[in-house]
């Protein structure tokens, strides 16, 4: 492991209004035996005008928090990336270059993924191979403080979706003891790998138990809508239209899963900001559905402060200006389902949940009882440690995990890649145990990230100054 900070290149970039000039580290290992060296590599970027003795936004050379995406989606491989175009909208900016516009440094990492495999065939890029890169990236980062641009003790990392798990996944597990052993087989730095905060988009987490809170929300609800998408090489998705009814047995796994969340739920114990018990009864009522109801409320509410026209959402009710009640299931009619059940732990094995449990020989498995007890794929079930670790809700009662101070999650009103309830539960059970958490669900947001970065920036510079 390397860091010459004497190797670098600044460059020059004018995308609209806005030019940038930064000093590039490009293309540096994390750690000391890398198995896949192109998905174990990071570039770190940081303001020129750092090194001139100047500042941004009150920023200077020590002090810029170290901001930390990752590419990761559909927990495939994430490429790192440079400053430039965003591929999601034409034009515009990316999130790297708005970063370093803002001051911060810009670490982004590169990190493995479940389709990868050694030069032997045997997968290398399986649970838990992702989040430990993404830590042995930070500890790079420890190990290099000083010579390095930035505050090693501000790291804030970001993602989407698979992406945003991850980013929660580093929220909640930092110094774990889990994660020793493959850091060590890594040759990963002997540093902390603890960040300071976590922003999280759409996390695609609790995998676990993410079935059943998919049927508590979508149950009753038969015909699914959703967009194959394809990540080609270059990172960009392409989408094809899938429309179709459950199965029979899905229908059937539906009824069955949603009867599993009530229990699940009520032994997480969790409560409101009131102090309140949120439970559900055998049939998925009670105050915790009333407090999900409460977050698709607030962000209508916020909708309706923007001044936005709602009125053709019949299953709102808005009296003066408020928005006062709603129709839980006539909201979930209106977003529609986008899953089959089991929506993550597929029956047949096909779902990217099923690939990224694999092993080194197998490429899909089961990871709940209820999908390996009924599989029509005579499937095998994934090492209960190894779910364990991609589960930021299992460490975030942990003491031996040391938290960030500060999570930022973001997870859109018509979300259906998961249910809000798993992200509500993530929320909860980390203000529970007394960390920072800012949660909204933005109105008529669907699985998506980074679209307020003014507002995330707003939110890192309150917290870091
Ligand atoms: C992603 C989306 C999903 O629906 C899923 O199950 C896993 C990952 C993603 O976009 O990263």
């Amino acid at each position: 492991m390397k860091f010459d900070k004497n190797n670098f290149t600044v460059k020059e970039l004018t995308i609209g209004e806005e030019t940038i000039r930064y000093r590039a580290f490009l293309n540096l290992v994390y750690v000391e035996k890398p198995v896949n060296p192109e998905y174990q590599k990071m570039h770190i970027f940081a303001p020129e005008v750092y090194y001139e003795g100047g500042e941004r936004n009150g920023y200077k050379l020590e002090t810029a928090p170290i901001f930390m995406p990752n590419q990761v989606g559909g927990y495939m491989p994430g490429k790192t990336e440079e400053p430039g175009f965003s591929k999601f909208e034409p034009g515009k900016a990316n999130t790297i270059f708005k970063a370093l516009a803002h001051g911060y440094v810009v670490a982004v990492p590169a990190i493995r993924g479940r389709v990868q495999k050694d030069e032997k065939g045997l997968y290398n890029g399986k649970a838990p191979a992702c989040i430990v890169d993404y830590k042995a990236a930070v500890r790079y980062l420890r190990h290099f403080a000083g010579e390095l641009p930035g505050d090693v003790e501000k790291i804030i990392t970001n993602g989407t979706s698979a992406g945003g798990a991850l980013s929660s996944l580093m929220g909640t597990t930092g110094n774990h003891p889990d994660y020793e052993p493959y850091l060590k087989a890594l040759g990963a730095a002997g540093e902390r790998d603890d960040i300071f905060g976590a922003s999280c988009y759409c996390p695609i987490i609790n995998l676990d138990h993410a079935d059943m809170a998919y049927e508590w929300q979508f149950q009753g609800i038969n015909d699914y809508h959703r967009m194959n998408m394809e990540m080609n090489e270059g990172g960009r998705p392409s989408f094809t239209p899938v429309d179709g009814e459950m199965s029979q047995v899905q229908i059937k796994a539906s009824r069955e899963e949603a009867a599993l969340f009530p229990a699940y739920l009520n032994g997480l114990k969790l409560q409101d900001g009131d102090g309140k018990e949120l439970t559900l009864d055998e049939n998925g009522e009670g105050s915790f559905k009333e407090y999900i109801k409460g977050v698709v409320l607030d962000s209508a509410q916020k909708a309706l402060e923007k001044g936005e026209d709602l009125s053709d959402k019949k299953w709102l009710t808005v009296e003066n200006g408020r928005a006062v009640s709603m129709d839980f299931g006539e909201y979930v009619k209106d977003i529609t389902r986008m899953k089959t059940a089991p929506a993550f732990d597929d029956l047949t094995m096909d779902s990217p949940e099923n690939d990224l449990f694999g092993n080194e020989e197998i490429n899909c498995r089961h990871f709940t009882a209820y999908s390996r007890g009924n599989s029509l794929a005579g499937g095998g079930m994934a090492e209960e440690h190894i779910v364990k670790m991609m589960n930021p809700m299992c460490y975030a009662g942990d003491e031996k995990a040391d938290k960030a101070k500060h999570f930022r999650i973001r997870h859109g009103e018509r979300d259906r890649d998961t249910s809000l309830a798993i992200s509500a539960m993530l929320t909860l059970k980390l203000r529970n145990g007394g960390y920072d958490v800012n949660y909204h669900s933005p109105w008529d947001t669907p699985h998506a990230g980074d679209y307020d970065l003014d507002e995330l920036f707003a939110w890192i510079d309150g917290i870091c100054k």
